[in-house]
């Protein structure tokens, strides 16, 4: 599914009541079944932009199509991964897995079993699956939010830092399976990440952002072959992508650098 995001603004109160722009003048076109990455200092308003094209936050102007339609609210083809894992936690792993398939209601008992274990077996959970969220640490919570988004097979996924709270070998292996996943789907994703390897690696484009406001700096083409193998990540143009998406989200032009807010 395309997204089509244009001119897009969002503007936050602030308790004093003072208006904060967090994006300005956002605009991207994702095509069908690529992936894109989102990458920028915190504060510079990614999990805001994944939450409008989610329909979860109202943008202040501009406009956000999927597949041609204007986003109104959330929609079931589009899975999102919050940064906050957000299971429910009175519910046990497997059935925070099953509860996209069992809302759609269109599989039978038996197969949403099969699914949700093929599932939790991907992210290393099916000995958890009777265990409750507060039983898992906060990589375990993500890889079953992970299984809960993949479960549903959705068109398009959002992913907020889906493997940010993950050790690094789980990180790299999951980063396999979202590709292995990928080339049989062809899923449009926009994944937000502060890994600059991750960005590289799965992406066809790195949009890189700047704060103060939240913008657009620049969007570099990863344009390495694909099925990406663990050998492209020591390949001369793996490590010059790297080395350039790096520049910029480390060494900003100076006049873009706002004197109010210089944190990363
Ligand atoms: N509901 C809200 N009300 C007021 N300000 C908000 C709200 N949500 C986000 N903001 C502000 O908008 C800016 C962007 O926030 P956002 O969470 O999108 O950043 P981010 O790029 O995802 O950061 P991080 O990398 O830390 O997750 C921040 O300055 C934040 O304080
Ligand atoms: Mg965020």
């Amino acid at each position: 599914m395309e997204v089509r995001i244009a001119n897009l603004g969002k503007v936050f109160r602030r308790p004093g009541g003072e208006a904060f722009i967090a994006l300005e003048q956002i605009d991207l076109v994702c095509a069908e079944g690529e992936i894109v990455s989102l990458i920028g200092p915190s504060g510079c308003g990614k999990t805001t932009l994944l939450n409008i094209v989610a329909g979860l936050t109202e943008p202040s102007t501009g406009t956000v199509e999927v597949a041609g339609r204007p986003v109104t609210g959330p929609g079931p083809e589009r899975g999102v991964i919050f940064q906050q894992y957000a299971l429910f936690p009175w519910m046990t792993v497997r059935d925070n897995v099953e509860f996209g398939l069992r809302v759609r209601g269109d599989r039978s008992r038996s197969e949403r079993t099969a699914v949700v274990d093929q599932h939790l077996e991907m992210v290393g959970l099916r000995a958890f699956a009777d265990a409750l969220p507060k039983e898992l640490s906060g990589g375990m919570k993500q890889r079953c939010a992970i299984a809960r988004a993949y479960a549903v097979e959705p068109v398009m996924l959002l992913m907020d830092e889906p493997f940010g709270a993950v050790d690094a070998l789980t990180r790299v292996s999951l980063q396999h399976q979202l590709l292995e996943t990928w080339e049989k789907k062809r899923t449009t994703i926009i994944f937000v990440t502060h890994d600059v390897d991750e960005a590289v690696f799965l992406s066809h484009r790195v949009v890189v952002m700047g704060k103060n406001p939240g913008r657009i700096n620049t969007i570099i083409e990863t344009d390495l072959p694909r099925p990406r193998t663990q050998e492209l990540r020591l390949s001369p143009d793996f490590v010059s992508l790297r080395a350039a998406v790096w520049r910029e989200v480390h060494e900003p032009a100076p006049e873009l650098v706002s004197s109010r807010d210089t944190s990363i």
